[in-house]
């Protein structure tokens, strides 16, 4: 996405940063989420992830109650389950009215929100409407600590990028169309950080503002070719297609300024859900800084001599998020010779550890010697382990839970011909290789 293209550039821009910024880009007023709290346990819950539905009977058999859930991977099965459960326990008779009709409680009216039961208690009555909730980690900085020391811990990286686009444009001398590219940390209060590392308060992000000329017919080209880059690199590194799909954003719910996104959505074992999102966010970012800092943001043109404010298509994705997902693409168990085994399937690009080596034993120093010579030689361009405990086949299994593509076992045999046997984690497959030719294998098979 950076390295091998010539139309990007990266960058690595601060954290910490002046709440100026924030209000300009929208974040101070409108990054939000609508909670609702219960007043009985003190729970909070964002309210597009919990869930009710009027239970009724069929045949005008009338209403049995509410029931309420919290967002899950089979939320119809689960809210038929809690129905039937209500009926019982209100001692009613007949069939229930199904597929129930399920909505999250920003839709709840003021009729309903007296009638449905908060999830902690299972009690109605103690839920409050939805309420604004702003998700900014605030800080200060210097030694006042008052209003004007206020600062935020970013929420995304993509605002770093839009605040530095003229260093950077200007310094790189890069032309438009191009991209500005960002690995780093972001933080948000997340009311309900949940499902292992789904979402965190603390996570990082990979974003790339790609910058384009302003004109009506250009950008869909950019914003459907991003759409492609992003699922060909995802299935590249080893992502399973059948899980994956898109989900694009419909008019009405986008941002103002919005023109599309398109979220690439991805099976997790809890539910189906966003794992990246492509916008095309016109010239907003921009503009807001341009107008809040008085300095131009303007691109020169220099073939059509004219000045603009470009638009922009953002890829944006969280690395914890895709190790997830690629940990659960990779999972798998099968059987080897009669034995149950976990193995992760990693593609070898992005295995943790790349190589496993294994002298066969430990109280022959020569071989000692020569199996930690070769790890001490792969060490210097890969992450490997080494392993001296336990029968080879132990060893073998614990790499393979690890995702680990490749063990090495140095035996009796290398101190005569100087070959190892190379073990694949997949098929399980031996091969008998020269020590000289295990750098080139191991090149060919991780990078490609
Ligand atoms: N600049 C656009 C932006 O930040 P977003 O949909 O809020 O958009 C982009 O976040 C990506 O960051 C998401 O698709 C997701 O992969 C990841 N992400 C967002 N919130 C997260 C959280 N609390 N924990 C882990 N990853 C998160």
């Amino acid at each position: 996405m950076v390295h091998s293209r010539d139309d990007m550039v990266g960058l690595d821009s601060s954290i910490i940063s002046s709440p100026k910024v924030w209000e300009a880009s929208g974040h101070v007023a409108g990054f939000v989420d609508p909670m609702v709290d219960c007043k009985v346990s003190k729970l909070r819950y964002r309210a597009d992830q919990l869930f009710y539905a009027k239970v009724e009977l069929v045949d005008d058999g009338g209403v049995v109650g509410y029931i309420s859930l919290l967002d899950c991977g089979d939320l119809q099965g689960e809210a038929t389950k809690l129905a039937e459960k209500l009926k019982r326990k209100g001692g009613k008779q007949g069939t229930i009215k199904l597929p129930l009709d399920i909505k999250d409680m920003t839709k709840a009216t003021e009729d309903e929100l007296v009638l449905i039961p908060s999830p902690a208690t299972g009690e109605p009555g103690s839920l409050t409407p939805p309420r604004s909730f702003n998700l900014m980690f605030q800080t200060s900085v210097g030694a006042l600590s008052d209003g004007s020391s206020t600062a935020y811990l970013r929420p995304e990286t993509a605002q770093g990028i839009f605040t530095n686009f003229k260093n950077v444009q200007s310094t790189a001398r890069v032309k438009i169309p191009f991209g500005i590219a960002q690995i780093g940390k972001a933080f948000r209060n997340e009311i309900t950080p949940r499902n292992f590392i789904f979402r965190s308060r603390e996570f990082e992000q990979m974003e790339i503002e790609y910058f384009i000329p302003p004109e009506e017919e250009v950008w869909e080209g950019f914003y459907s070719g991003w759409i492609d880059t992003a699922w060909s690199w995802l299935t590249s590194i080893g992502m399973r297609e059948d899980l994956m799909g898109k989900e694009v954003h419909p008019k009405g719910d986008l941002a103002h300024y919005a023109r599309a996104c398109t979220d690439i959505v991805f099976k997790f074992p809890f539910g189906q859900v966003e794992l990246q999102g492509v916008a095309a966010r016109g010239n907003y970012d921009l503009t807001q800084h341009q107008a809040s800092s008085g300095k131009s943001m303007e691109y020169f043109d220099e073939a059509g001599k004219r000045k603009y404010l470009p638009h922009v298509i953002e890829p944006s994705i969280g690395v914890d998020r895709l190790f997830l997902a690629l940990i659960c693409s990779a999972y798998a168990e099968d059987e080897i010779v009669g034995e149950k085994r976990v193995v992760l399937k990693f593609h070898p690009s992005m295995a943790p550890i790349k190589v496993g080596i294994f002298p066969l034993v430990k109280n022959k120093p020569e071989i000692m010697e020569k199996a930690r010579g070769i790890h001490d030689q792969l060490k210097k361009r890969y992450n490997v382990f080494w392993d001296v405990s336990g029968a080879i086949g132990r060893r073998y299994r614990r790499m393979d839970e690890a995702g680990t593509p490749f063990c090495i076992t140095v035996d009796f045999d290398t101190l005569e011909d100087d070959t190892v046997t190379v073990r694949e984690r997949d098929s399980t497959k031996q091969t008998r290789m020269k020590v000289d030719d295990l750098l080139a294998f191991f090149d060919r098979e991780i990078n490609g």
